[in-house]
């Protein structure tokens, strides 16, 4: 009778997991709509709530973004810059700017931003993102190489995570993005061994691909853990594993929340500064709001805003790929693209056009800055002490 029992409740066990099991990845690119990000500015509730951020961000989503949130505060949005309107969630990466030869930082304007859903093939059962989630991924402090090299590793199973690169579209890479030998230490990043138009940190080439400049790429982990808790942005969410899974499943572990794998695609309208650089001599241009030379310091923020209905609904039956999760048919309510979803800069400051200080004064660091800047203040503190003794 108990073996029999144990038996069928085995049976019901694998059911279930059938029933949850996805053996392939599907996808819908969420879309914006729009003029420009929803906010540009030194804004940050996750990292800097409540006060200025120290450098600014491109935001989109929804309008109740604000320097404190509250974990519900985005349902309320009046709008959003999502084509989907049951999303009302914030996305924010750092901004760009170029580094004139004479000093001056021109800002670059943002193109546009997609974020890409995508539901990987799991034993897991991929759910919603809870209301007022908060992730954080990337490192603002890094300016050296990944140590795991330039690919992607977005597997817990496959050595240590490195979920941001640049992506650099060319009409041909016949000359390489990046100097074969480089290391990444020394004025332009590394290539991603499997992918020509891809590498970690700065290219140091004119990114000319038709309606593709210079491109941020951000993925975020899939796993959250409840106990954490959707405020615990330091904790709360592990990269899934393939660690004892078959057919390049991944799974969450035990007790964590399969949500979806999102992946931010952040296009900056480098070419508008194609005369004013030579490219391939080694080195760029293009520096991040936070002062970052190298690029490797790219980080993205999220805070969900979504009707957890529909996006369950967008999980489950949604596959239309990069045509847009705004095809789906259980997408619901759809914004019109020919209006605009903005609020002002919470922090009110100048942020574009030309600049002799980046915002939040973020002196531009990587790649032996830092070093020049120190023999500088020697050599400017060297002059003074010498003239100091000699008249
Ligand atoms: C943002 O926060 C400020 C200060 O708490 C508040 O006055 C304002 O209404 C908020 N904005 C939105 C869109 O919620
Ligand atoms: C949202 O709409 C309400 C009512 O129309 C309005 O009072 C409020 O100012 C709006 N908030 C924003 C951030 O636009
Ligand atoms: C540097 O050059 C840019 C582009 O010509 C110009 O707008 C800016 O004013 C210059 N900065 C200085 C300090 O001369
Ligand atoms: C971020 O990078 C800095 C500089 O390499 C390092 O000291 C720090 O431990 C990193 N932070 C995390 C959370 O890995």
């Amino acid at each position: 009778m108990y073996a029999k029992a144990s038996l069928s409740m085995t049976a019901l066990a694998a059911i279930f997991a059938c029933a949850f099991a996805k053996d392939s990845r599907t996808f819908a690119v969420n879309h914006f709509y729009g003029n420009g990000a929803l906010s540009m500015g030194r804004m940050d509730p996750i990292m800097n709530p409540g006060a200025p951020s120290t450098h600014s961000h491109a935001i989109q989503g929804g309008s109740n973004f604000n320097l404190t949130m509250t974990d519900d505060a985005l349902l309320y949005s009046n709008c959003t810059s999502s084509l989907v309107d049951a999303d009302k969630s914030n996305y924010w990466t750092p901004s760009l700017y170029f580094q004139h030869s004479n000093g001056s930082f021109l800002s670059v304007p943002m193109f546009y931003m997609n974020v890409y859903y995508f539901f990987e093939a799991t034993d897991d059962e991929i759910k919603p993102f809870p209301v007022g989630l908060r992730m954080f991924v990337g490192n603002a402090s890094l300016r050296t190489p990944p140590q795991g090299g330039a690919a992607n590793v977005l597997d817990t199973n496959e050595g240590p995570i490195q979920p941001v690169q640049w992506t650099c579209p060319r009409t041909s890479y016949d000359i390489p993005s990046y100097p074969q030998d480089s290391d990444g230490m020394h004025g332009v990043g590394i290539q991603d061994p499997n992918n020509a138009g891809a590498g970690a940190g700065f290219p140091h080439m004119n990114c000319d691909g038709y309606a593709s400049p210079l491109r941020a790429d951000i993925h975020f982990p899939s796993c959250y853990n409840p106990e954490a808790g959707i405020q615990d942005y330091k904790t709360n969410m592990v990269f899934p594993s393939s660690k004892g899974t078959t057919g390049g499943k991944a799974n969450c572990p035990p007790g964590w929340i399969h949500v979806p794998h999102i992946f931010y695609e952040v296009y900056w309208n480098t070419p508008l500064f194609e005369g004013m650089w030579t490219e391939g001599t080694g080195s760029q241009p293009f520096i991040l709001s936070n002062g970052d030379r190298t690029g490797y310091s790219l980080h993205g923020d999220f805070i969900s805003g979504w009707d957890e209905e529909v996006l369950q609904k967008i999980i489950d039956n949604c596959d239309t790929g990069d045509s847009g999760m705004d095809k789906c048919s259980d997408a619901g309510f759809l914004n019109d693209a020919s209006t605009t979803c903005n609020i002002q800069n919470l922090v009110p400051e100048k942020i574009d056009g030309v600049l002799e200080k980046l915002p939040g004064n973020n002196p531009p660091t990587g790649w032996g800055q830092e070093l020049e800047t120190a023999k500088q203040r020697v050599k400017r503190h060297f002059r003074g002490h010498v003239h100091g003794r000699h008249v």
